[in-house]
């Protein structure tokens, strides 16, 4: 029972690559740095194959007989591509626990070249997307006449290090703004564009806009073509967003995204073992058509790094079942709504 862990030594991969081992799984880890990869190889008992996403004939070697690959190496808009290449070239499944919308949309254009090499390719296995996703396709399911979705999220703990790099470089690459899906087509809108008042479980709280990966998958779960993101953000934060709209591009800009990488660098490798353990993470999404009618429901969850642990090994053993189809998938056109009520520790509320 193998596959490729690509991007072991990170925070989350490492996190992942413990667990597999403790559920009896025997991952390869790969990676690019040799070093780290060794060393917690050897102290987990399992194989290593190092390899740069750049070369491909490493990385084909690297991939072996394994029969999919977890991607872990992020930001992924440097990685996922190459990756996922391998991946149909060798004819192997590709998971990765992406969150980036430019990510989830060129893995989609590449729906027919990988449905004909027979190959899965699954990204956002994590916390974002699979409980958001999957709440979508189910309220979704419950209003079949639903022209919007909208989706909020709420986390108690922080990010990792390898997430809020990703975060800055997302945030460069957008310049700066949000993203919502309007009649089926992303589309670019101001930081902390909109607010909205939800109940996610512990009372009333203020929901900002936010660009994350729903924006791009849950119109490939549930064809809604309007689909507006929401988090709770500090209300500090989102003073800043919205009135620092001006000085956007500077913020954006190369050389203030360099030095906040630096801070970001100095910083803690991700949530402690205490918080995982007592961190939580909340969902809510509704549906709604043109008459006003609507579906909401809400999930009570994990902290977010625990719940990916859960999420992405949900997935890899299912894919190792046989459980898969090929072309692009989300993880709620993969493996139904209800994906989400097999991982331990999540409860489901229709509203
Ligand atoms: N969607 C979700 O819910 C979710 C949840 C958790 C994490 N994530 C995402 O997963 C990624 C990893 O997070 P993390 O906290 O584990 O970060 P991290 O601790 O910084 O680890 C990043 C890992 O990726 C590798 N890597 C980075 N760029 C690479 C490249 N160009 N080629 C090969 N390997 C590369 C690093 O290897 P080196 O040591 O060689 O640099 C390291 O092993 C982030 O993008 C984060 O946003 C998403």
């Amino acid at each position: 029972m193998t596959f490729l862990l690509y991007g072991a030594t990170g925070y989350t991969g490492e996190l992942i690559a413990r667990r597999a081992v403790a559920s009896g799984l025997r991952p390869v880890l790969g990676g690019r740095t040799a070093g780290p990869l060794a060393q917690l190889a050897a102290e987990l008992g399992l194989e290593h194959r190092v390899a740069s996403v750049d070369d491909a004939s490493a990385f084909d070697r690297a991939i072996g007989d394994a029969p999919l690959v977890l991607n872990c190496a992020g930001p992924f808009s440097r990685t996922a591509s190459g990756v996922a290449t391998a991946c149909i070239r060798r004819r192997v499944h590709y998971l990765d626990i992406t969150g980036e919308i430019a990510v989830f949309e060129s893995l989609a254009a590449r729906d027919g070249e990988a449905a004909r090499a027979g190959v899965m390719l699954l990204p956002g296995v994590g916390f974002d997307v699979v409980p958001s996703d999957c709440l979508a396709s189910h309220v979704a399911q419950r209003l079949p006449s639903a022209t919007h979705l909208a989706i909020a999220i709420q986390a108690s703990s922080r990010m990792s290090r390898g997430t809020a790099l990703t975060s800055l470089e997302g945030f460069g690459a957008g310049g700066g703004s949000g993203a919502v899906r309007r009649d089926g087509r992303i589309e670019r809108v101001p930081p902390a564009w909109k607010t909205r008042v939800i109940d996610l479980g512990a009372g009333p709280t203020t929901v900002t806009t936010m660009p994350w990966g729903d924006v791009a998958t849950a119109f490939h779960s549930t064809r809604i073509r309007d689909i507006e993101v929401y988090m709770t953000i500090p209300a500090q934060l989102r003073r800043v967003m919205q009135y620092g709209r001006p000085l956007l591009p500077l913020l954006a800009s190369a050389p203030v995204r360099r030095w906040l990488e630096s801070r970001v660098r100095r910083g803690a490798p991700g949530p402690t073992v205490r918080q995982r353990e007592r961190g939580w993470s909340r969902f809510w999404a509704e549906a709604r058509d043109d008459t006003g009618r609507s579906a909401k429901a809400r999930l009570l969850t994990p902290e977010g790094y625990e719940l990916t642990v859960r999420t992405a090994l949900e997935c890899v053993n299912r894919v190792m079942r046989g459980e898969w189809r090929a072309g692009y998938q989300t993880p709620s056109m993969a493996y139904g709504p209800d994906l989400v009520l097999a991982i331990e520790g999540i409860r489901r509320e229709d509203l």
